[in-house]
């Protein structure tokens, strides 16, 4: 029997990938690709993931107001009165058609808002509202602080920045160019900060392995595994501007006199950069199948023991 030949492996691969079609009124219908189609091959490889952060191919689902689940994520199809953008225009799932499922908690207002869901709902009760985890045996009102403890912590933090904003800059993915100068970065706060307790005589630890093993695990997931990276990216960042700055208030007003360290400082107001950066992630998520976006959510739990283990050094 004779192999099929690469164009007849593409013509089925075609047709099994289903594709939606817009019907404008009175001439042909435009074929828009399946969201689903583009992104079957997991993990993704570097030039895949740079096509789909590319703007201008998200800006085509943009220009006609609608995102992934509006074209026919599930199959369903959707119909638009006129007077609105569409005017008129019947959005149609070509593919066999499935049941709608219900929205990922926080989908509906962008990646972002489910990871944050995520994040919110690992942290202990006691300190966060939405938290679901019990109350740690050691509370952090009842810590107590060493300036020792709270150096390795900066020093670890650092690397960690560190690794984070060298990512960003050598962007193996282009989409991490995206995350370059957010207003966010650490790295040389915290390397002012630490020269500050140097100036005050005090020793500045050598890197230790919480930081050690948190930088290497960023740096593997970052050649291999973006969305999983974006994981990290997001919660070390938006942590910190969170129970980061909280934890650096109560640390500085028991060891370092209320001292305001340049680390819980930020040039801008902070509202305006994270709200940049939530907008940066939601939209390379939107190149992302709903596989994806599920892996880059599982990976939250490992982003709260990594940087779990760097808040106790505080304490050690
Ligand atoms: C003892 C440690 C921690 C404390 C006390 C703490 C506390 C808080 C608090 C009070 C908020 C704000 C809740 C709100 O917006 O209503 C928050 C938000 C958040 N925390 Fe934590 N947190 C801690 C550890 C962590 C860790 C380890 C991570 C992950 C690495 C994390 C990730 C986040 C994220 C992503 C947010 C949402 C930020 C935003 O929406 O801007 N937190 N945390």
């Amino acid at each position: 029997m004779a192999l099929p030949t690469s164009q007849a492996l593409l013509k089925d691969k075609q047709i099994a990938s289903p594709t939606y079609a817009i019907e404008l009124p009175s001439s042909k219908p435009i074929i828009f690709m399946n969201p689903n189609a583009q992104t079957r091959h997991f993990p993704l490889n570097k030039s895949t993931f740079a096509v789909r952060s590319n703007k201008a191919l998200l800006s085509i689902g943009k220009a006609f107001k609608f995102g992934p689940s509006d074209i026919g994520f599930e199959g369903q199809s959707r119909s638009y009165g006129r007077g609105n953008s569409l005017g008129g225009l019947v959005v149609k799932a070509a593919a066999t058609a499935e049941k709608p499922r219900k929205n990922y908690p926080g989908e509906a207002k962008g990646f972002v808002e489910e990871m944050r869901f995520v994040a919110m709902k690992l942290h202990t009760r006691d300190v966060a509202k939405e938290g679901k985890k019990e109350p740690d045996a050691q509370p952090i009102g009842k810590w107590e602080p060493t300036i020792e403890g709270y150096l390795k912590f900066l020093v670890d933090s650092k690397v960690v920045y560190d690794t984070l904003e060298d990512v960003v800059q050598k962007a193996t993915y282009p989409a991490y160019a995206e995350f370059r100068n957010t207003g966010l970065e650490r790295s040389e706060k915290l390397a002012k900060d630490l020269e500050w307790f140097r100036q005050q005589g005090h020793i500045i630890p050598e890197p230790s392995s919480p930081g050690l093993s948190y930088s290497k695990h960023l740096q593997e997931l970052s050649e291999k595994d973006p969305p999983a990276f974006l994981c990290h990216f997001y919660n070390v960042y938006f942590a910190h501007t969170a129970g980061g700055r909280m934890i650096g208030r109560k640390v500085a007003e028991k060891i370092l006199d209320g001292r305001e360290l340049e680390f819980y400082k930020w040039e801008e107001d902070l509202t305006t950069l994270l709200n940049r950066v939530r907008e940066k992630i939601n939209l390379v998520a939107e190149g992302w199948s709903r596989e994806e976006k599920n892996h880059c959510l599982e990976e939250t739990e490992k982003s709260f023991d990594y940087s779990g283990k760097l808040l106790r050094l505080i304490i050690s």
